[in-house]
């Protein structure tokens, strides 16, 4: 269950308890990655001395092992992923005005995470579905012809908070 816990509430213990669980063997370095990730959000940078030194690693390792997998984060992440397409047909039919609206209605930049982290806004090179450009990914639902008014619609819950 991901807990998506805040940075300044990190149970480092769990964390060690984790490795502990896990093994402390270096092959179980990317299992364990994602084990942690899975169940805080993210990789808390806090961890990785920690992580090194269970492991018998360098944290310079530790750390270049997640940099190199796109799918582990060191920065929380929010619960829905907007992902906008900055391909060739996206763009040539409005894709920056829309990567423009979004980051407005969000109040993030590309890469950010909203501090309620409910969002993180990213770009893609192409979602796949060209014919509907410009197009937008939310969570797991892909918003087609998307147009000023759209990104409202689609991003309208977010206004409804308090
Ligand atoms: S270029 Fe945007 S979906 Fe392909």
């Amino acid at each position: 269950m991901n807990k998506q816990v805040a940075s300044q509430e990190l149970d480092l213990a769990r964390i060690t308890q984790l490795i502990t669980e896990h093994g402390q063997q270096k092959w179980a370095l990317i299992p364990l990655l994602h084990k942690i990730q899975n169940e805080f959000g993210y990789i808390p940078p806090q961890s990785i001395p920690i992580i090194a030194t269970q492991l018998g690693l360098f944290p310079s390792q530790v750390q270049g092992v997640i940099s190199f997998y796109t799918q582990l984060y060191t920065q929380p992440r929010g619960r829905k992923v907007v992902r906008v397409c900055r391909g060739t047909a996206c763009h040539v039919r409005g894709g920056k005005t829309i990567l423009k609206l979004v980051k407005q209605h969000l109040g993030i930049e590309e890469g950010e995470t909203t501090p309620d982290l409910e969002y993180t806004l990213e770009t893609v090179a192409c979602i796949g579905v060209c014919a509907l450009a410009p197009n937008m990914v939310v969570g797991n639902q892909v918003h087609g012809h998307m147009n000023p008014k759209k990104v409202e619609q689609v991003l309208k819950k977010r206004e409804a908070k308090p």
